[in-house]
């Protein structure tokens, strides 16, 4: 079993007790506001192996590097305006931008999976203070085996991942609940990589620009981590449900009630007052709720596609895929 600290009652022990271990090349588990991150220096192949071992992930999906701050960001990414204005406008939050990589800037190569550009993000809160205190970049994936549900919680990391590290960091339930927006700069334009936790419409709003979504069906996969089939539960996953089958769990959102739903395996609402933050927040912690109530599958109501609702679709089409 790993180590557990909290980060909200004893931030400096936490600080004390995770630098040896990234120090000498360990990978732990770190609180982010989206979800809980397996950290690791990278710049340290070692450290950086340990994370795919852990996780069980392909090598060749890079690894988001997580940074203090723009100043630390800009010692490893190039920043164009555009790319620049992103992050001051942003960051720190649930967003991560693609930049070209700075020639011997020390990032290694594994962490980045030998592109010429890297996925940087400067993380809210207590993570934030942990890479300040490093000195370095974190390279940190969802601190889950690969193609599983990501951890909202350090009680979900210790369940998946606890025997294979030292550490668990714990600052409570994720605020956002889902991943980082990826965003790439290219040509002036703003290109989605993945939706995630910062909504579309709040970087246009801020922009003034239209986000160019990827075109969804046969396009080449960008951000390598967008694998069909990811998030999936033991449970089979069924969405825009109107009718809840026997057997099933229910996850529904706002005021929806199929047919059904009084016979359900179990019943979780991801808002009741129909706001897609708090959806967001409750995703996953309630997928993972619903697949241990022992449901052979778990029908969702449909969630409105705008703001977080794009997310969220998003990782349960992931979820729903064919395994
Ligand atoms: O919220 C988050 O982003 C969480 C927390 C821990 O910060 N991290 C996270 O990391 O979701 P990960 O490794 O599970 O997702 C990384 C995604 C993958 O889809 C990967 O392909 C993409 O980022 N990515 C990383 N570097 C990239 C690059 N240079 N170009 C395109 N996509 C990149
Ligand atoms: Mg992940």
């Amino acid at each position: 079993m790993a180590q557990h600290l909290s980060v909200i009652t004893h931030p400096d022990q936490a600080i004390a007790s995770a630098l040896p271990l990234l120090q000498a090349g360990a990978v732990i588990a770190m609180p982010t506001e989206t979800v809980y991150g397996l950290a690791a220096d990278a710049t340290n192949p070692q450290a950086i192996t340990r994370i795919y071992e852990t996780k069980g992930r392909p090598r060749f999906n890079p690894l988001i590097c997580h940074v203090s701050d723009l100043a630390m960001a800009e010692r490893y990414g190039r920043f164009d305006p555009l790319s620049r204005q992103l992050a001051e406008q942003f960051w720190p939050g649930p967003l991560t931008l693609v930049v070209p990589i700075k020639p011997g800037c020390g990032l290694h190569d594994l962490a980045t999976a030998g592109l010429d550009t890297v996925g940087l993000r400067a993380p809210r809160g207590f993570a934030s203070e942990l890479i300040a205190a490093f000195g370095k970049p974190l390279a940190a994936p969802s601190a889950n085996t690969s193609g599983r549900i990501s951890p909202t919680t350090a009680a979900h990391v210790e369940e998946d991942l606890g025997g294979q590290i030292p550490l668990i960091l714990d600052a409570d339930a994720a605020a956002v609940g889902v991943e980082s927006t990826i965003l790439k700069v290219e040509d002036g334009q703003i290109r989605l990589l993945r939706p995630g936790g910062l909504s579309v419409e709040d970087i246009e709003a801020a922009t003034g620009l239209t986000v160019i979504r990827p075109e969804k069906a046969g396009a080449i996969i960008e951000a390598p981590g967008m694998l069909a089939s990811h998030y999936a539960p033991n449970a089979g996953v069924r969405l825009n449900a109107t009718v809840v089958h026997p057997g099933e769990a229910a996850i529904t959102f706002g005021s929806a009630a199929p047919e059904g739903l009084e016979k359900a395996v179990a019943v979780l609402n991801l808002s009741a007052s129909g706001d897609l933050a708090e959806a967001a927040a409750n995703l996953f912690s309630f997928m993972k709720q619903a697949d241990a109530s022992g449901a052979a599958s778990i029908a969702f109501t449909a969630i409105p596609a705008h703001g977080l609702g794009e997310a969220i679709n998003d990782r349960l089409e992931r979820a729903a895929a064919p395994r």
